[in-house]
């Protein structure tokens, strides 16, 4: 049997991030004001440090990754990337299947290696505070971490309900020095709008991204940080995929089809951006971008320009959208809970360059589960969408005899998420379909200009 894990060096690790955009077919779309106009780059910076705003609608193919980011990637990076033998062995299948781990970042997931370029850039801007949203608890934890590694001060606006059920993610947030108010709040105008609506509110992604925008533009010490949908997001996150093609070039191998979980799009570009010139070039790889049936944005959204929050305070983008007053169910992978995705991602699966699928909840904890108890690792929610892929993947391979060589990304893992396995393993989660009737419904909320 081969090795288990592929490591790098430090010395290893990449020292650019790899910008899609430089080799897109057709360039993004411009972000618009709620007229229609273009919005200048400039005026992103009330809100985000001008690196950043450079880099979201940068055309350069590798930009630096700065010396103080790399310092602190090294505290975890490079994963490792796993050939998962035991799951091989348990489904009886000819498939390899690979799985890359950034569940071995401090905060448990892919998350910091955005946050810790974000803090970085807007510590050099003479920022003093940042604001961000988180649902899950993942990117809150993420930024936290990153700000307190730059000596920044954070306040998470936290959807009220993980507030509620996921005490210790608020636990470890704080513990890094940040501030958590569950969202909507009284801290702003948007907050307290939608309280006195319904003081019940149990919160979502968009309106807490309101929130933290609301407070970013009203402060000029503060800038507002995003966890995904960004293109400068998805950029920092192509860390992922440049490890993992050094990772399977050291064992001589390489994906036929690559399987990643996508809420708002930053680990599916992560993974997979670094790919696509290869697949230009004609190299038969399949991109797939894996979501929950109970939010559907790519495979059952419109595409179409629409705001990134719930209240209308962003600019508006073009993508795959379920609307942006979409109201989540409670499912248990807070991270996929999202009404938009990536520009980027959004463009590329209209171009039929990325896939998309959706599994369903139930399906998804019987993978993890099967992980675990092969793997070891207990995966975080939201990648076992992935996982429920790859092994369907795996299984199909097992009919029909090919060896394909499959790979996904493992984003996180679940150890603050065992309340939800609590509920699946007590036979208390049920599968969920976003109604069609919502989605159509989405149309008339869309912007229209
Ligand atoms: C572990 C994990 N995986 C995946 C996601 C989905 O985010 P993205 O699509 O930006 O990668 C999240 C979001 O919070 C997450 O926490």
């Amino acid at each position: 049997m081969s090795n288990h894990k592929i490591l790098l060096e430090e010395s290893e690790m990449p020292t650019h991030w790899y910008n899609v955009i430089a080799d897109m077919p057709n360039k993004p779309a411009p972000y618009l004001a709620p007229d229609g106009s273009q919005i200048p780059p400039q005026a992103m910076e009330a809100i985000f440090a001008p690196a950043l705003v450079e880099q979201e609608v940068s055309g350069e193919r590798w930009i630096k990754i700065p010396d103080e980011v790399r310092e602190i990637y090294k505290l975890w990076r490079p994963s490792p990337l796993i050939r998962a033998h035991r799951l091989e062995q348990f489904l009886g299948t000819p498939a390899k299947i690979y799985f890359k781990y950034e569940g071995v970042s401090p905060a448990g997931s892919h998350k910091p290696n955005s946050a810790v370029a974000q803090a970085y850039y807007n510590k050099v801007a003479g920022i003093k505070r940042l604001t961000t949203e988180t649902g899950a608890g993942q990117w809150g934890s993420s930024i936290a971490l990153a700000g307190q590694m730059f000596g920044l001060e954070v306040r998470v606006y936290m959807v009220k309900v993980s507030y509620e059920q996921k005490p210790f993610r608020r636990s470890m947030m704080q513990t890094w020095g940040a501030e958590v108010i569950p969202s909507p709040s009284n801290y702003t105008e948007s907050g307290r709008k939608l309280l006195a609506e319904d003081e019940n509110n149990p919160g979502s992604l968009g309106i807490a991204i309101s929130e933290a925008v609301e407070e970013a533009a009203s402060r000029k010490d503060t800038n507002y940080t995003l966890g995904s949908v960004l293109n400068h997001v998805l950029l920092h996150q192509t860390i992922i995929g440049q490890e993992t093609r050094k990772q399977l070039e050291k064992v001589g191998d390489y994906p036929d089809v690559i399987f990643a979980p996508c809420g708002g799009g930053s680990n599916v570009g992560g993974m997979m951006f670094p790919f696509l010139a290869d697949k230009a070039a004609g190299k038969n790889i399949r991109l797939v971008a894996v979501e929950p049936t109970s939010c559907p944005t790519l495979t059952k959204g419109h595409y179409a320009y629409d705001f990134g929050d719930s209240v209308g305070l962003t600019p508006l983008m073009l993508m795959y959208t379920l609307g942006h007053n979409f109201m989540p169910p409670s499912i248990h992978a807070g991270g996929l809970r999202y009404h938009g995705d990536s520009a980027l991602v959004s463009q590329l699966y209209k171009e039929g360059i990325l896939e998309a699928m959706a599994v369903s909840q139930l399906a998804t904890f019987e993978a993890g589960i099967t992980f675990a108890k092969t793997q070891g690792i207990i995966p975080a929610p939201e990648s076992n969408h992935a996982i429920c892929a790859a092994i369907n993947e795996a299984k199909r391979c097992k009919e029909t005899g090919e060896s394909k060589t499959i790979l996904f990304t493992l984003s996180g893992h679940g150890h603050f998420d065992m309340a939800s396995y609590d509920k699946y393993l007590a036979g208390g989660l049920e599968d969920y379909e976003y109604p069609e009737q919502a989605i159509h419904d989405a149309l008339d909320h869309l912007p229209k200009f």
